[in-house]
């Protein structure tokens, strides 16, 4: 397998070097800014997926929370779109979230190449985080159209949601010589009447996520027309190992749905006043709050939940219109708390900074297609996906 990296920001000239299975094309740096030298903050990742060859592009964190786009690593497989009604190309092509997905305890990165049915697992320099390394070879997804990943807390396993024709979950554990082993008895179908690639969005497979005490794996099912979505839930046993049946966890239609999985019941839908597409969303840990990302609207509603899990819109933070804004993910800088955005139909990432509950100032908006274009790497807003962060500090 070929794994390639190009530096994107400030590319002069191209060269080729072959060193320990890495094909490297790394370009000179015209300029570098004092901020350069210094240690970098942190790092944020994601996608091209396109279809000839899936690239995970790699932006370095300031101090002050800014990005440096750094270099695209070749993610070892291939990019795929979606199929929508209309058959438009659409921002989202995999329908979902946690495409690309960072462990900070394990020093891991996971991407999927939708386009292969295969997943890959890097190892990330803690001290110079877009500085990836292929660990292991990418393997397969055991399934079709791969959309979503999520790592358990120590970053010791992750699992895998395919939405293709051949839909369900699988699990990996992490091992820091060999990469992604299959955990066994983890492979699970759900046998859902899709295709691949996968017609979405209505009744596409979006999202995976180990609940925060790791005891059940859950995936979300987007509802149609005529029928709604939910998830699906198994119970994550001491060896990785799943539950052979899974259930089915019901969830408010439109807004956002507060589950609450300890029983408890206090289970609360937050209407979204003038919600357009509402499918992304993350928390802030210094705010304390979430922030839900609409695509058709170019807003970001940031939603504070009461002690008994009541939320409430709290403020609405625009991005320009023709901006897209999907996948997002949120990174602690010097004390501080900072969105990374990923605005695909504008082809950029857009940076807030989060100072206050209910304060987001966007303090950059960093385009991607011009320095890929300049390294020669396809970028289409159609494709780009996913979105994770890592911090050094
Ligand atoms: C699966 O979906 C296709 C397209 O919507 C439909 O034509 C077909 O009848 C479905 N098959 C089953 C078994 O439901
Ligand atoms: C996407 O951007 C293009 C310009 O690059 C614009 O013409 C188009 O309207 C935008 N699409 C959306 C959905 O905003």
């Amino acid at each position: 397998m070929r794994f390639a990296s190009t530096i994107l920001a400030f590319v002069l000239s191209a060269t080729s070097l072959v060193c320990a299975g890495v094909i490297e094309r790394r370009g000179l740096v015209k300029m570098m800014t004092a901020s350069s030298l210094r240690r970098p903050a942190g790092a944020v990742y994601f996608i091209t997926n396109e279809p000839q060859e899936n690239m995970v592009i790699t932006a370095s964190i300031d101090t002050d929370g800014t990005l440096r786009l750094d270099r695209a690593v070749a993610a070892g497989g291939r990019g795929l779109h979606g199929v929508t009604a209309n058959g438009n190309m659409g921002v989202d092509g995999l329908f979902s979230q946690g495409s690309v997905q960072v462990s900070q305890k394990a020093n891991v990165l996971a991407v999927v190449n939708p386009g292969s049915n295969t997943i890959s697992l890097f190892s990330i320099d803690p001290s110079k985080p877009t500085n990836i390394s292929p660990l292991g070879d990418p393997v397969s997804s055991e399934g079709e159209f791969p959309v979503s990943l999520a790592f358990n807390a120590d970053g010791s396993r992750l699992c895998a949601l395919n939405g293709g024709a051949i839909n369900g979950v699988n699990c990996f554990s992490i091992d820091k010589k060999l990469g992604l082993v299959p955990v066994p008895n983890s492979l699970r179908y759900l046998g859902y009447n899709q295709t691949t690639p996968a017609n979405g969005p209505p009744g596409s497979l979006s999202q995976i996520i180990f609940s925060e005490d790791g005891s059940k794996l859950l995936a979300s099912y987007k509802g149609t027309a005529t029928a709604p979505g939910y998830l699906v839930s198994w119970d994550v046993q001491k060896d990785g190992s799943l539950s052979a049946q899974h259930s089915q966890v019901a969830v408010a239609q439109g807004g956002m749905d507060v589950v609450d999985l300890s029983g408890k019941g206090r289970d609360a839908a937050v209407t979204l006043n003038g919600q357009m597409a509402t499918c992304w969303s993350t928390y802030s840990p210094k705010t304390g709050n979430y922030y839900a990302i609409d695509v058709g609207g170019n807003v970001i509603r940031e939603v504070h939940l009461d002690g008994n899990l009541k939320g409430s819109v709290v403020a609405t933070h625009s991005v320009p219109a023709g901006t897209s804004p999907i996948d997002s993910a949120v990174a602690t800088i010097r004390g501080k708390d900072y969105l990374y955005v990923l605005g695909a139909n504008a082809t950029s990432v857009e940076v807030f900074a989060l100072s206050a509950p209910g304060q987001a100032k966007q303090i950059s908006k960093v385009d991607i297609s011009g320095p890929a274009h300049f390294a020669q790497i396809p970028v289409h807003a159609a494709n780009l996906q996913g979105m994770a962060t890592y911090m050094t500090n």
